[in-house]
């Protein structure tokens, strides 16, 4: 089984953006926990960031594999463009957010690639990426 993780905007800058909200760990830290992870669970991971709707678009319609964990920062807050890419990839679909959402402004509230995830875990920091792989590899 192979699961693709894809981070979208201003998440290559884990460590350094926001640490009151995002915490000191970098995104090259979260791929070591979670390839540890895959390993055990025998998975195989596919690790990808970019700043770029189009970019995580073309991701998604063309990198093999069998579900998708997602945090698109904040496109998922508007972006149907990748919504819909989600939705029509036909995979199961976790989408997962560092911070909990629910409890920031308003406008973190509106959740459109959300409705194409199976699931959406919001708040739990990197454990929210372990839980996704967790629950994907059983399914
Ligand atoms: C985020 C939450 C989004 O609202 C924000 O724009 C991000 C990160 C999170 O992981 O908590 O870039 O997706």
């Amino acid at each position: 089984m192979k699961v693709l993780v894809l981070n979208g905007p201003n998440l290559g800058t884990l460590g350094r953006r926001e640490p009151e909200v995002y915490g000191t760990k970098t995104l090259a830290d979260l791929e070591k926990v979670l390839n540890n992870r895959a390993r055990e669970l025998g998975v195989e991971l596919g690790f990808r960031q970019s700043n770029h709707e189009g970019q995580l678009i073309d991701w998604i319609e063309s990198e093999p594999s069998d579900a998708i964990i997602v945090n698109p920062g904040a496109l998922s807050h508007y972006s149907l463009a990748l919504a819909d890419a989600l939705r029509g990839s036909g995979k199961p679909v976790v989408e997962v957010h560092i911070s909990n959402v629910f409890r920031r402004e308003p406008e973190r509230h509106r959740m459109v690639t959300a409705t194409a995830a199976k699931g959406v875990i919001s708040g739990l920091g990197f454990d929210g990426y372990l839980a996704a792989l967790d629950y994907l590899a059983r399914t």
